[in-house]
């Protein structure tokens, strides 16, 4: 098929750009990655070498009109500065998550994009591999029956990850925002919009020092700036209650939990991190099933919701990775922060429409060979 792909630069040539400049080159022929920018020459330097890039800087990328969508990699507190100027050059942008770190800078990000009639695409892209997607076909299809509660929990050592990325404990980028966003987005792409949470939240050990001696704030005092440990209870539009539990004070090995009971059986999701995390399907009277994927990306293919996009502009069609799905989340987890803050249940003020599910039936490896892109051409 003769496509014309769409011309992207990546900003931010950090840990995440390799995989995404792996997929976007090696799988998905819709976006042609040609140029990057780091504010760390070094880094910027080593992926345009790497990738045969032109390393450009961000005014230059901006300025060039053959260039027709930004993939933003940079860290959080960048992303709003980045994503504002990209689409105030008319330019599409997918951008990792989340979309902002105030929630207010996530709104007129999402504002601009309409009135600049472009689009605004936000990881997590997880949501669209093999194992989100095969949930999704499981609930569609009625096999749990309606669904009624569901259960989040995860648990991971910030005293470690925030050594290495110092974010994690700052406001907007907490383990609710950092790591949770890939459960409620999960949540999100199969029930649907929420419309309340209430929650709880503490503040442990707030004074942390600098423990890695590779990093420049070795033996340097750091303050953990938002609560680390939240508990909430969301509801969602479709009635569906959640109990939510995010502590990343734990030193043990991260033990995710997704689970979603319905009044005909309960699904048992895996790691919403990964594209393949399995899929058990309890029924009445039956052993536990771990059900057969019935969608591709089983591998890492972190990019996919960038090509998705892509695709999504090439056909006309809304994208999935929507900016009104991933400012819905953003909103959820602030109002966590919110209710637990002013002892207020919070309500939503956001909602979106639910993407649609990817077709069935493509495997990655499967007949026509690794590039095929079949499940997202349509
Ligand atoms: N590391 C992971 O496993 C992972 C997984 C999924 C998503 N993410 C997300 O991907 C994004 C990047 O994460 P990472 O792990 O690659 O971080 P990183 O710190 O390794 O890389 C980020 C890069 O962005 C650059 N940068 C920051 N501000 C910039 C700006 N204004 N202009 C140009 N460059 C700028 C930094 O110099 C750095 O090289 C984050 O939003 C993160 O949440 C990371």
């Amino acid at each position: 098929m003769n496509i014309t792909p769409l011309r992207a630069a990546i900003i931010g040539c950090g840990v995440i750009s390799d995989i995404y400049i792996q997929s976007l080159q090696n799988k998905f022929k819709i976006i042609d990655v040609v140029a990057c920018f780091d504010l760390n020459e070094d880094k910027m330097a080593n992926t345009a070498n790497n990738y045969h890039l032109r390393a450009m800087s961000y005014e230059a990328i901006l300025a060039d009109d053959q260039i027709q969508m930004i993939i933003n990699l940079t860290n959080p507190k960048s992303h709003y500065d980045i994503i504002k100027q990209a689409l105030e050059h008319h330019k599409h942008v997918f951008s990792e998550k989340m979309i902002a770190v105030n929630l207010e800078d996530g709104q007129e990000l999402c504002q601009l994009a309409k009135e600049n009639h472009v689009r605004l695409g936000v990881a997590p892209d997880t949501f669209l591999g093999a194992g989100i997607q095969t949930a999704r076909y499981i609930v569609d299809k009625g096999l749990i029956g309606h669904p009624l509660s569901a259960i989040v929990s995860l648990n991971r050592d910030f005293d470690v990850y925030a050594d290495i990325f110092p974010h994690m404990n700052q406001v907007g980028g907490t383990l609710p925002f950092d790591t949770g966003c890939y459960y409620m987005t999960a949540l999100a792409s199969i029930l649907g919009p929420a419309i309340r949470v209430s929650a709880f939240g503490r503040r442990y050990r707030p004074e942390r020092i600098g423990k890695r001696t590779d990093r420049p704030w070795f033996g340097e005092s750091s303050t953990v700036e938002a609560q680390n440990i939240v508990t909430a209870i969301v509801e969602y539009e479709n009635g569906t209650l959640c109990t939510v539990h995010f502590n990343s004070e734990n030193i043990l090995a991260e033990d995710p939990v997704l689970t979603l009971f319905g009044d005909e059986g309960t699904l048992k999701l895996g790691d919403p991190n990964n594209f393949d995390s399995p899929n058990i399907l309890q029924k009445p009277n039956n052993d536990p099933v771990d059900f057969p994927f019935s969608h591709g990306y089983r591998e890492n293919s972190r990019g996919l919701g960038a090509a998705e996009m892509a695709w999504s502009i090439t056909k006309q069609r809304p994208h999935r990775a929507s900016m009104e799905m991933a400012y819905h989340v953003f909103e959820l987890i602030h109002g966590m922060y919110i209710s637990a803050n002013q002892s207020q249940i919070y309500e939503l003020q956001s909602t979106f429409e639910k993407p649609a599910p990817l077709p069935t039936g493509y495997l990655d490896n499967g007949f026509w060979g690794p590039t095929e892109e079949s499940a997202l051409i349509f």
